[in-house]
């Protein structure tokens, strides 16, 4: 058999999914998409919405950590999401902070990592204190590295990395000639992880909304028409069976 081909998930007859645990994506990336819709198609306020969507988070996580998947990056707050009434933007800063405070001994208690990338200094000062002191609590963590991706912007992120890069040039510690693809990843966001294999948006938007540019480059997408509260395991398997039955050359030939 292929080498490759090792590397695949089955389906069987009644239709259940194997995954393959040899080829589990490390680095999974999730645009947490749909939470208004679902909320506007039960008639109930978009915070609802939010609120609901923070249960899926609580759930993928565990079956991700179940997984063996080794990071999972969730969009949560966007650059641009600023541009949302103050009201939503206030109550998803209150989700934030009451999702870190309710769920922190559980996450550090299974070892996760609670890390968060973006620039959060725009945040509210009650949010930014919780993801660094969640941060500075968990970072000798073992376990599942789960990124808050919060005021994220994949261009500002590039702006800041580019910045970063400059300064070091000036102060004598880089060489023009020296920038790579390695010396630009260091100065992302993302520092020290891998890209992610596998990005998932469901709601049945196709695009990528300034997430993770740099990072993307090789990433698998898996699209799906559920709404973010809808999630569930059986989505998330049926994703990385998906991304197994893909043929990943990065640009070479099998
Ligand atoms: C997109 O759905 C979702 C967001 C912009 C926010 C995602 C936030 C959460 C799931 C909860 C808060 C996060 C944490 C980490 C506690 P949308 O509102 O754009 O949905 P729509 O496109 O259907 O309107």
């Amino acid at each position: 058999m292929f080498n490759f081909l090792k590397k695949r998930s089955t389906i069987s007859d009644d239709g259940s999914i194997h995954l393959n645990y040899d080829n589990i994506p490390k680095h999974i990336a999730i645009i947490m998409d749909g939470n208004g819709r679902w909320a506007k198609q039960r008639n109930l306020p978009r915070t609802i919405g939010h609120k609901a969507g923070v249960e899926t988070i609580r759930r993928i996580i565990k079956e991700c950590d179940k997984l063996g998947v080794k990071y999972i990056t969730l969009y949560a707050f966007s650059t641009e999401n600023w541009k949302r009434p103050k009201d939503e933007v206030s109550a998803l800063m209150d989700l934030l902070v009451e999702y870190l405070k309710k769920e922190f001994d559980e996450l550090n208690k299974s070892n996760v990592v609670i890390n968060h990338i973006g620039d959060i200094s725009k945040l509210p000062e009650r949010c930014s204190k919780e993801l660094i002191s969640a941060y500075e609590r968990t970072k000798d963590n073992t376990g599942i590295v789960m990124n808050l991706a919060l005021n994220y912007g994949g261009r500002s992120e590039i702006i800041d990395g580019v910045k970063k890069i400059a300064q070091d040039i000036k102060d004598g510690k880089l060489k023009i000639e020296d920038i790579d693809e390695e010396v630009i990843s260091s100065h992302m966001y993302t520092k020290g992880m891998p890209d992610p294999d596998l990005i998932i948006r469901p709601s049945g938007e196709q695009r990528l909304s300034n997430f993770l540019l740099w990072q993307c480059a090789y990433s698998e997408f898996w699209y799906s028409n559920i709404n973010w509260p809808d999630f569930s395991e059986s989505d998330l398997h049926k994703a990385i069976y998906d991304y197994q039955n893909r043929d990943r050359r990065f640009g070479g030939i099998k």
